[in-house]
């Protein structure tokens, strides 16, 4: 009886454990902010790694929308291959980790739609599929954007 109270202790600690670990994987690393947004509470190197990261989407978003107007659907491929998943091999885990898994899904729906135009332009070489496909793609900025916004965690 006694070793099944023990037993039973166990299990419960563990649950809480694992629940509490699954709820920051799907919450990140959070905190309450003055607008709508979510606020991710990233280090000062890690704000400025994604906020680079989307500078070069903004770059690569406007030369993927000049290449399709000048039918050169050999450079689409280029640019949008480079600004597909392979471009997520440097981000750190530990970043990763504090993403709210909602953000991170939408993060990577977008790298996968820019490959997604990488192998179409490739292949279909059809402008307006690409030019269809890149406004949708930037439906995801826009949903990104108006929900999360990143804040630097204060150094103690
Ligand atoms: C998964 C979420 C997400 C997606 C998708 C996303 N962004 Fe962002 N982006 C953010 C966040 C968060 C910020 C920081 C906003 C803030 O703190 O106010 C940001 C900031 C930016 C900035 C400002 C960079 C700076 O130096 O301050 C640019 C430009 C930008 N995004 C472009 C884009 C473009 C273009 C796309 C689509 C191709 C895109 N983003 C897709 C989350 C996202």
């Amino acid at each position: 009886m006694k070793n099944f109270k023990i037993l039973w202790a166990i299990i419960c600690t563990l649950l809480i454990v694992l629940i509490a670990v699954a709820y920051k994987f799907v919450q990140g690393s959070v905190a309450v902010s003055d607008d709508e947004r979510v606020a991710v509470v990233l280090s000062k190197d890690e704000r400025n790694l994604i906020l680079s990261e989307m500078r070069n989407f903004l770059i690569s978003t406007q030369k993927i929308s000049e290449a399709i107007t000048n039918d050169d659907m050999e450079l689409v491929a280029t640019l949008a291959k480079s600004a597909g998943m392979a471009a997520e091999a440097n981000t750190p885990g530990s970043l990763l980790a504090k993403i709210p898994l909602s953000m991170k899904t939408l993060g990577f729906d977008t790298r996968k739609k820019f490959d997604q135009i990488a192998a179409d332009a490739a292949e279909l070489k059809i402008p307006v599929h690409s030019r269809r496909q890149l406004d949708q793609l930037m439906k995801n900025c826009i949903a990104c954007h108006s929900s999360f916004k990143i804040i630097e965690e204060v150094s103690r």
